[in-house]
C-alpha cells in the first residue's frame, strides 16, 4: 500500500488541446447523445420495474440523461435483507485488503473514470468544469484515500498493556451489527461517495439512496467502485421515493445508522422514526446529518474592501449558491458600504451565466423545478417587501433552464426572514449597519438563526478579531477569518455544522470514519 499521506488531488486545467480536455470533451459528448438506463443494484442482481424516473439536464431541461427506477417498499426491504447477510462476511475482510479496494477507486476516479464523472456532474448537475473539477475529481477522490489514511492512522494506536508478560490490550474497529442507510444530496457527487462509502470501509454494509438529481454522477461512483473490488451487497444502489425509503429502513430492527446529508425538516422526520420505533433496534441507531445553513459574512470597519468583495461574490454565487457553505447573509458597515456596494455590484454584473459546458460560463442553472419556485419566491419577496430593495439581478427564467440570476437584496430589517431562512441558490441579502453598533449587530448575527454551518469574519483589527472569535464562537461549525465561507478542504478544514446545521461529525476529518467504526476492546491474558 502506498502511504497517502494528507495529499490532496491536485485540481487539473483544462486548457485548450490538453489531454484532460480532449477526454472531457469526448464524455460529454458521449453522455449528451443517450439516456444512460441505470438500474437498482441489490448484492449481484440488477432490478427494474415499472416505476420509472428521468434525470434532465437543469441547463436544458428537455434533454434526459438517465431513466431510472424507483425501488419500492418489498426491494428497500430486500435490499436490507441482502446488507444485513453481506455484513457478516464484509466484516471479516482484513482492513488492508478494504485499503487496497479503497486505494484502487481512488486511482480510477482520478485516471479512467476522471472525464466520465466531470462529465457526468456538469450535465446532470450543471456545473462547469472547475466546479466539477473540485468535486466529482478532487474532493471525491479526497474522501477515498485520506479517510482510508485517517484509518490507518488510528488503528495504529494501541491501549499500552500493564505488564506485557501478564495481559495484552488491543483495540479493533468493527461494522455496525445490521446495515448503514446513506442519503445523499444532489449538490456534491463528491457527498454521496463519502456517505455511502465511508460506513462501507469500516466494515459496514450501506443500502445507498442517491438523490434524483445527482442520479447519473453517483452511479458511475458506484460502478467505479464495484470495478475497483468492493464485493456485491456491501453498497447497494437503491434511488426510491424518500418516505418509502425512510419508512421502510426506520422499520426495519437491523437498521445500525443513518448517514444523511439534506434539510432539516427530512432529518428531522428521520429522527422521530427512529424514536418512535426504539424499542424494536438490535442497536441504538447511529444518526449523522448535515442539513444546511445561512451562513454570514461579516464585515468590521477595519476590513479589507477587496478581500471582502472577492471572496463574497465567490461564496454566495459559485455554484448558483448550492453549496451549503454559500454566503447567504451579510452585515456591512455604513462607512464602507459604499465602496462594497459599488464593487459587488461590477463584479456581479461581469458573471456570466449559461451552458455549464461553455468554459465563459461562471455558472450554470439551478438543480430543479422545485428549486427554482423555492428560490424565485424569495426574490419576490424581496419586490414585495417594503424593507427590502433588489440592487442587483432578480431575473428569473425556466423556458429552457432553471436559470436564475444572481441577487443581491438589501435590506432595513436584518430580522426578515430573507435573513434567516436557507435559500440554497444565489441570493445574497445584506444588512447595511451603523459603525457604532458592532456588538449589537454581532448578536444578531448569533442569534438570530437556528443554523450554525459556516461563518466568515473581515478586519485588520486584531483586538475585534480575538473578540469575534469568542462571541461568535456557537455560529459556525467552520469559521473564517479573512476568508469566504465556503471551500473547506478534506484532510485540512473537516467540515460540519452544529445547532440545527447537523451533528458535526466533520466529513474530512480525522474521526469521521471512527463515527462508522463499532470498536472493540480486547484483553488477552497470559
Ligand atoms: N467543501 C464545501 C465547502 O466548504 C462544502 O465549500
Amino acid at each position: 500500500l502506498s502511504d497517502f499521506g494528507i495529499q490532496n488531488e491536485p485540481v487539473l486545467t483544462y486548457l485548450k488541446g490538453s489531454k484532460e480536455r480532449a477526454e472531457l470533451e469526448k464524455a460529454l459528448q458521449e453522455i449528451s447523445s443517450k439516456t444512460e438506463e441505470v438500474p437498482i443494484v441489490i448484492g449481484d442482481k440488477e432490478f427494474r420495474n415499472n416505476d420509472i424516473h428521468y434525470q434532465v439536464m437543469p441547463h436544458n431541461h428537455k434533454k434526459q440523461i438517465a431513466k431510472f427506477y424507483y425501488a419500492d417498499k418489498n426491494l428497500v426491504q430486500k435490499a436490507i435483507d441482502v446488507a444485513t447477510e453481506t455484513q457478516q462476511k464484509w466484516d471479516r475482510t482484513p482492513f488492508p485488503e478494504r485499503l487496497r479496494i479503497w486505494e484502487k477507486a481512488a486511482s480510477l476516479m482520478a485516471n479512467e473514470y476522471r472525464a466520465k464523472l466531470n462529465a457526468a456532474t456538469m450535465l446532470g448537475q450543471a456545473k462547469t468544469i472547475i466546479q466539477a473539477e473540485i468535486d466529482s475529481a478532487a474532493e471525491l477522490i479526497d474522501f477515498f484515500r485520506i479517510n482510508a489514511y485517517f484509518l490507518k492512522e488510528a488503528t495504529k494506536y494501541q491501549p499500552i498493556s500493564e505488564d506485557p508478560k501478564v495481559t495484552k490490550n488491543s483495540m479493533r474497529y468493527r461494522g455496525f451489527d445490521g446495515f448503514v442507510a446513506a442519503i445523499s444530496p444532489f449538490n456534491f457527487t463528491a457527498i454521496g461517495g463519502n456517505l455511502a462509502y465511508t460506513p462501507a470501509l469500516m466494515g459496514n454494509a450501506v443500502l445507498w439512496k442517491p438523490s434524483d438529481t445527482a442520479l447519473l454522477s453517483n452511479w458511475v461512483t458506484f460502478q467505479i467502485c464495484r470495478e475497483a473490488g468492493v464485493p456485491p451487497g456491501v453498497v447497494n444502489f437503491v434511488p426510491a421515493d424518500g418516505p418509502v425509503f425512510g419508512d421502510t429502513i426506520t422499520a426495519s430492527p437491523h437498521l445500525a445508522g443513518i448517514n444523511f446529508t439534506g434539510s432539516v425538516p427530512t432529518f428531522t422526520r428521520l429522527w422521530k422514526q427512529v424514536a418512535q420505533n426504539i424499542g424494536i433496534y438490535r442497536n441504538f441507531p447511529r444518526l449523522i446529518g448535515e442539513c444546511g445553513g445561512k451562513n454570514y459574512h461579516f464585515v468590521h470597519p477595519s476590513a479589507d474592501v477587496e478581500t471582502v468583495v472577492n471572496g463574497t461574490i465567490r461564496s454566495a454565487f459559485e455554484f448558483c449558491g448550492q453549496k451549503c457553505s454559500a454566503c447567504s447573509r451579510m452585515y456591512v458597515p455604513e462607512s464602507l458600504w459604499p465602496q462594497i456596494k459599488k464593487g459587488l455590484l461590477e463584479k456581479r454584473s461581469q458573471l456570466k451565466i449559461g451552458d455549464p459546458t461553455d468554459p465563459k460560463s461562471f455558472t450554470s442553472a439551478v438543480i430543479d423545478k422545485k428549486a427554482f419556485d423555492r428560490i424565485k419566491s424569495y426574490i419576490d419577496h424581496a419586490k414585495n417587501s417594503p424593507n427590502l430593495e433588489i440592487i442587483g439581478g432578480g431575473k428569473c427564467d425556466d423556458s429552457v433552464g432553471y436559470f436564475i440570476e444572481p441577487t443581491i437584496v438589501q435590506t432595513k430589517d436584518p430580522h426578515d426572514k430573507i435573513m434567516k431562512e436557507e435559500i440554497f441558490g444565489p441570493v445574497l441579502s445584506i444588512y447595511v449597519y451603523k459603525d457604532n453598533q458592532v456588538k449589537e449587530t454581532m448578536d444578531i448575527v448569533a442569534n438570530s438563526t437556528s443554523f450554525a454551518l459556516t461563518g466568515a469574519v473581515f478586519a485588520q483589527d486584531e483586538n475585534f478579531l480575538k473578540q469575534a472569535v469568542e462571541d461568535l464562537k456557537m455560529t459556525a461549525g467552520n469559521f473564517y477569518i479573512n476568508d469566504k465561507s465556503t471551500g473547506s478542504v478534506v484532510g485540512q478544514q473537516p467540515f460540519g455544522g452544529a445547532r440545527l446545521s447537523g451533528t458535526n461529525d466533520k466529513a474530512g476529518g480525522p474521526h469521521y470514519c471512527l463515527r462508522w467504526g463499532n470498536p472493540q476492546a480486547i484483553k488477552e491474558t497470559f
